[in-house]
């Protein structure tokens, strides 16, 4: 039976980026028997515009319906102003909170053609393999109350809340050291357990979850720590472990280690696999419609798609082999691009990925 793909372009660069993760899903539809249908949905300020809401009911709907999802980016300088409640940032929050997309797995692995755009030395980031797996539906991002208040004294204060229930740290846990056992076996689990209470009980479940992982080395560190050492020596990792806010700010820092953040997919998970797969770069309005953005981010979460949501591992392997030969190849973006390689445009980029299948 045919799959059902939710494709929510969203904003900014995400409709460019999102038509060629979509042109390489087609050929596999046409050339390799990939049976899946494709719809589409507005989400994030494009659903404002449409909607008057950036997650419409909708959309909602048809993620719920559909078996995987695929999102470009959301936001943008023009829905800046607009109350939080409604601004496209709430559009992907929401779908993350209402499917339950709990674990958050963002790789970030250096392609060896690409070892001279990193600003990095070679040395420290050639070969890198690492896994984050990032709490995505908890902590701070989600926790009561918060808000702006207004004191006694008359000025305002703005509060927001860390939470984390024993359950939800020992699933991500558990997501977590399962990734590993499929790896290195190494998880260091990120906390700051010095200060943060929170987080204090977060390093004690993720221990008590180890006991059922004996082969996994597990070590613990403090995020300032853990933030050094990335850009120190980030080798030494194989799969991180952290909370919503500090996961969004290490990924971001491993993503750069790789040369462009322009490269990176992501996986968000429920408790049976469904997925939703995004690029873990932002919607770039500064260079929206001007088909130079990269595309090989999107390209590579469909990938992700195939090998966890759908079963393809084949399929899977043959996009990043694809991606792979296209970088052999020659074809960069402006993002990756050094002296002597092919510069492309983003439906460029798609079409070489497309022609190396
Ligand atoms: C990310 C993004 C989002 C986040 C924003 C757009 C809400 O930065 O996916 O990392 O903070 O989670
Ligand atoms: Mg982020």
């Amino acid at each position: 039976m045919s799959k059902l793909i939710a494709v929510l372009p969203g904003d900014g660069i995400g409709p460019e980026i999102t038509a060629e993760a979509v042109k390489v899903l087609e050929a596999l539809k046409k050339d390799h028997a990939l049976d899946i249908e494709m719809e589409e949905a507005t989400v994030g300020g494009a659903g404002y515009d449409q909607h008057g809401h950036p997650l419409p009911p909708e959309t909602l709907d048809l993620a719920k319906k559909a078996d995987a999802i695929l999102l470009g980016a959301v936001g943008g300088y023009k829905w800046e102003s607009l109350d939080i409640s409604v601004r496209p940032e709430k559009g992907l929050l929401g779908l993350r909170a209402e499917l339950k997309l709990f674990s958050n797995l963002r790789p970030a692995i250096l392609y060896p053609q690409l070892a001279d755009a990193s600003t990095l030395k070679p040395e420290v980031v050639s070969g890198l393999d690492l896994m984050i797996v990032r709490e995505l539906t908890g902590g701070i991002y989600f926790g009561q109350p918060r808000g702006i208040r207004l004191l006694d004294n008359g000025e305002r204060q703005g509060y927001n809340t860390l939470v984390y229930a024993e359950s939800e740290i020992e699933r991500i846990a558990r997501s977590a050291f399962d990734i590993a056992m499929k790896r290195d076996k190494r998880l260091c689990s990120v906390d700051k357990a010095n200060v943060l209470e929170c987080t204090e009980l977060w390093r004690e479940v993720v221990d008590h979850v180890a006991k059922d992982y004996p082969q996994v080395e597990v070590s613990h560190m403090y995020v300032d720590n853990a933030a050094m050492q990335l850009v120190r020596a980030p080798k030494q990792f194989d799969v991180m472990v952290t909370t919503n806010m500090f996961g969004d700010i290490l990924s971001d820092c491993a993503a750069m280690l790789t040369g462009s953040i322009g490269m990176l997919p992501s996986a968000s998970l429920d408790s049976n696999g469904k997925g939703m797969y995004e690029p873990i770069h932002g919607s770039a309005p500064d260079i929206a419609g001007k088909n130079i953005a990269n595309p090989l981010a999107t390209i590579l979460s469909a990938a992700m798609m195939l090998r966890y949501s759908l079963g393809k591992e084949a399929l899977a392997d043959k996009i990043e082999a694809a991606v792979n030969r296209a970088l052999d190849e020659g074809y960069r973006t402006g993002d990756i691009y050094t002296d002597g390689m092919k510069r492309v445009s983003t439906s460029a980029m798609g079409d070489a990925i497309v022609a190396n299948l």
